[in-house]
């Protein structure tokens, strides 16, 4: 299979805002855009976008997962970096038709159709340094994907920073193009200084997530991950699996963690510790990097509370059990 966000149906969803108004929605061509160079996205970074899957079921039936949450998700990014406002009506049915129009393409499970909405400011404008961007263009595209980790579902080696931050403090709840440029300097660098696969930010040593995917703790029956704030992404699939951890009974604490609190436990013969995202699903963490010493997550396997919980949310996902939280909008 492709690498992962590489292949993209031939065409998207689009629709711009101009005048104060949104125009009607139509398909375009997906391989190319028109935009004025001096566009506000190029230059100040006003662009905010999300991540979310359509899966294949077995009775050939097609289902978008947690699409509202994932709107009202690039509403709040939109409001926060000043973008114009969304319609939550327009946004949904752009989504749900282009993945009806591409609907035969949605692969098989573990494979699924990764939607990308996007919403940038695109006012020709230089002199906007400091000001929002009046105009804005809104597109929905889709890539068929498999597996986000190369190295598929192999324990990762993660990098503790507690000396950086992956973005601004103020950031961390907007899903932009900014803060993912911010985190490429320290993931590349851990890449080549100690063969990390991610770096988990803990500035000043207080665990926050990864530049991709958001972390949590499992000690026996108990999942701690850090509560929510404005430093870091409030994952949908984090949201997800608490509630499906609740739902089996587990003790869900959110609550920060210390990276000394996070060394503790992870040195537990069953200590677990895994990265959630929409792309991750539920990865396992074998190895902790804290100042250049290497430290096993438990066994420094994928534990099977990971592997557990992982199951449980694909086959929700996938329609090997019920939907009863509502997660899933047929198309
Ligand atoms: C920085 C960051 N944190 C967390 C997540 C997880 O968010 P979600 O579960 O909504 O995909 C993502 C996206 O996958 C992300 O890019």
């Amino acid at each position: 299979m492709a690498a992962f966000g590489t292949v993209f149906m031939p065409e998207m969803a689009l629709a711009t805002f101009e005048n104060n108004q949104w125009s009607a929605s139509r398909m375009v061509p997906a391989d190319s855009l028109q935009l004025h160079p001096a566009a506000h996205v190029f230059h100040y970074s006003s662009t905010c976008f999300e991540g979310l899957k359509a899966f294949r079921h077995q009775d050939g039936g097609v289902y978008i997962y947690r699409m509202d949450a994932n709107i009202k998700r690039l509403i709040q990014s939109s409001q926060i970096l000043q973008l114009p406002s969304i319609d939550e009506k327009q946004i949904a049915d752009m989504i749900v038709d282009v993945v009806t129009k591409f609907k035969s393409e949605v692969p098989e499970p573990p494979g699924s159709m990764y939607i990308r909405p996007t919403h940038m400011g695109t006012e020709p404008s230089i002199g906007k340094a400091a000001g929002a961007s009046s105009t804005s263009m809104l597109f929905v595209l889709l890539s068929p994907v498999g597996d986000y980790f190369e190295s598929g579902n192999k324990p990762l080696r993660v990098l503790i920073d507690e000396q950086g931050m992956r973005c601004a403090p103020h950031m961390g709840m907007v899903k932009s193009g900014g803060n993912y440029a911010s985190a490429l300097g320290p993931i590349a660098e851990a890449r080549i200084s100690d063969k990390a696969d991610q770096v988990l930010f803990c500035p000043g040593g207080d665990v926050q997530e990864t530049g991709a995917a958001n972390f949590i703790l499992i000690d026996g029956n108990e999942i701690i991950t850090k509560a929510l704030d404005k430093s870091f992404l409030h994952g949908i699939t984090r949201d997800s699996l608490l509630t499906i951890a609740k739902d089996m009974g587990m003790t869900v604490r959110e609550r920060s963690i210390s990276v000394d609190e996070l060394m503790e436990r992870a040195a537990k013969p069953g200590a677990e510790a895994a990265l959630s995202g929409t792309a991750a699903v539920l990865t396992g963490v074998g190895t902790l990097i804290r100042d250049g010493k290497e430290y096993s997550v438990g066994s420094g396997e994928v534990g099977p509370v990971t592997e557990k919980l992982r199951k449980a949310l694909n086959d929700i996902q996938w329609g090997l059990a019920e939907d009863k939280h509502g997660w899933l909008t047929k198309v």
